[in-house]
């Protein structure tokens, strides 16, 4: 089954720009990718929701879910659904020796800004444990950037974690993925949006609980 690329833009209307849709299927092509992580995350989906595969999923469900929160935030971080953002001066600043004046057109890079190796060592590694909370507590403030910073930073991050966390607990509460391209085939591309070379092939298999 082919669920189109991890990164590119799958939405129309609000949240196209920002990219629902990359978002969903990087973090599914990850999961694929990485059997050892997705075991991780089949084995706390047990603990937490035990055998049901279809009933609703509560708050603190969700919650339960900690594996799977740091794993989407590793996905977000490879692979972040917004690559630049661009921002206007509305006076000079003065950054490392440099002048960026009043009115220029700035564009930042959270692609780039996510692979700054004295953050995230091995920067292209696909290691969840770096936001275990005694880790992240060594992520400074601005070096991850998948939903923006400051007064114009996503309005409905928590929501849009939240959704994205639903989606990806009910696809993988029901099936063991195998994504059959490898990150050297599906290279990305940095637009506005995360784009991908090459669409992604994705096997579902129905689990056996
Ligand atoms: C995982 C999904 C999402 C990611 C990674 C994400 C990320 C971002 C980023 C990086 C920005 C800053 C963009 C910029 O300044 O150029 C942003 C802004 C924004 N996002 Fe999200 N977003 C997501 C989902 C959504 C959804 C679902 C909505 C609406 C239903 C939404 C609504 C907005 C709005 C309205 C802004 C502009 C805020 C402002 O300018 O003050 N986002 N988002």
């Amino acid at each position: 089954m082919s669920v189109g690329c991890p990164l590119e833009a799958a939405n129309r209307g609000p949240s196209a720009r920002t990219g629902r849709g990359q978002t969903r299927s990087g973090h599914i092509y990850l999961g694929g990718l990485y059997p050892e992580v997705q075991e991780k995350i089949h084995q706390e989906l047990d603990r937490v929701l035990g055998a049901d595969s279809k009933g609703p999923l509560s708050i603190s469900d969700l919650n339960g879910l900690k594996f799977l929160d740091y794993v989407l935030k590793e996905s977000n971080r490879l692979y972040p659904p917004a690559a630049a953002i661009a921002r206007k001066t509305s006076e000079d600043i003065s950054i490392c020796g440099y002048t960026i004046p009043k009115r220029a057109q700035v564009i930042v890079a959270p692609f780039l800004v996510h692979r700054d190796e004295d953050v995230f060592p091995d920067p292209e590694k696909f290691d969840p444990n770096r936001f275990l909370p005694e880790n992240s507590a060594r992520i400074p403030e601005c070096a991850y950037i998948a939903f923006a910073a400051g007064p114009r930073d996503c309005i409905v991050r928590v929501f849009a974690e939240m959704e994205v966390k639903i989606l990806v607990c009910h696809i993988l509460r029901n099936f063991s993925l195998h994504s059959l391209d490898s990150r050297d085939r599906v290279l990305p591309i940095i637009k506005i949006n995360l784009q991908s070379s090459q669409p992604t092939r994705i096997k579902f298999r129905r689990r056996q609980q």
